[in-house]
């Protein structure tokens, strides 16, 4: 009897198996229970004999049991962990990967030419007070610049009578910001997403632009000229370049200058430094004696140099961009030729 459950018990393959000797062995009317019944029909020294004897197959088989439970359980997580088994040196999918966005990248190059200037870079509101756009800028509110610019204005509620906000047409006001929280002297660049009312394939109605800031004891128009010189020739990569200053105005500078650049554009590609065109790059000029007041700089210490230049414009001019729009369609084409790899 007890070689027979035995020899089942380590043949069981599940726990099911299992638990169909357990009543047959052991179960209320199982064999041995039935075999206990019997002792009493016994003479008490049989039973002496049997008893404990049936008592001691009963506790065997119960161990025999719960062994083999525990190893049919230790089966069943070992074939689970090899069928789960998950090869983690694996290669993962390739999955489609963004570019940097050429306008990303400019302000980058742009930022760390300037950076190893001494310049830092400040930030300001797209949304601003047209006293920091216009007014603190020299350009009061009957001035023609401000129908110029083309402003977007921010619709205020019934009733609020105060000036309303405007999106700023330039990163100008971060020129008063700037010399507001950090006073003088001071060497910063202003990078960031300005705002006009003009759609056509130069001109987006928001668009990006960088100003320049300097101001000290004894800056003047030559160091403007060097700091720019130098800024185009790292831009372009090149070893020469020949700036032209246009006389000019800005409310915000007095004097005033458009700069261009010497170049060429030999089959349609442009090559700066050489050739016979002019190429007017940005606008700029030492800083007005009203605005270092409205920034809170007293103007017989302290003079500046201020320029303000285009992202998009220059980045179409260093990578051939014919069309100013395409910056802004989210063209995924576009975005793989003309983005830079991460
Ligand atoms: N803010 C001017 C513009 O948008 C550019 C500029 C900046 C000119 C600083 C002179 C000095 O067009």
């Amino acid at each position: 009897l007890k070689q027979r459950y035995l020899g089942q018990i380590a043949e069981a393959g599940d726990e099911a198996a299992l638990e169909s000797i357990r009543l047959a062995a052991v179960g209320k009317k199982g064999e041995v229970a039935l075999k206990m019944r019997e002792l009493g029909k016994m003479t008490p020294e049989e039973r002496q004999v049997a008893g404990p004897a049936l008592n001691a197959l009963k506790d065997e088989i119960n161990s025999a049991l719960a062994a083999k439970k525990a190893a049919l359980v230790d089966a069943a997580l070992d074939a689970r962990l090899r069928e789960e088994w998950l090869d983690v040196t694996l290669h993962a999918r390739s999955r489609p990967r963004g570019t940097i966005h050429p306008i990303s990248q400019v302000t980058e190059e742009v930022t760390a030419i300037f950076a190893e200037m001494g310049f830092s870079v400040a930030e300001g509101p797209r949304i601003d007070t047209d006293w920091y756009n216009f007014d603190a800028l020299n350009i009061p509110g009957h001035h023609p610049a401000r129908a110029e610019m083309d402003t977007f204005y921010m619709h205020r509620a019934e009733g609020d009578n105060r000036p309303p906000h405007v999106l700023r047409t330039h990163t100008s006001p971060v020129q008063i910001r700037a010399m507001e929280t950090m006073g003088a002297p001071m060497r910063i660049i202003c990078p960031g997403g300005v705002y006009r009312a003009d759609y056509d394939q130069t001109h987006t109605p928001m668009f990006h632009q960088v100003e320049g800031l300097a101001i000290d004891t004894d800056i003047s128009m030559a160091n403007l000229k060097w700091v720019l010189e130098e800024f185009v020739k790292a831009f372009f990569e090149v070893d020469g370049v020949d700036l032209r200053f246009r006389a000019s105005h800005f409310p915000f500078t007095e004097p005033s200058a458009e700069v261009d650049i010497r170049c060429s554009w030999e089959g349609g590609t442009l090559k700066v430094g050489e050739g016979d065109d002019w190429l007017e790059i940005l606008g700029s000029g030492m800083v007005h004696p009203k605005v270092l007041k409205a920034g809170g700089i007293d103007p017989d210490s302290w003079q500046g140099f201020a320029f303000g230049m285009g992202i998009d414009r220059i980045a179409m001019l260093k990578y051939g961009i014919p069309d100013l729009r395409a910056f802004f369609d989210s063209d995924l084409r576009w975005l793989r030729h003309y983005g830079f790899a991460s």
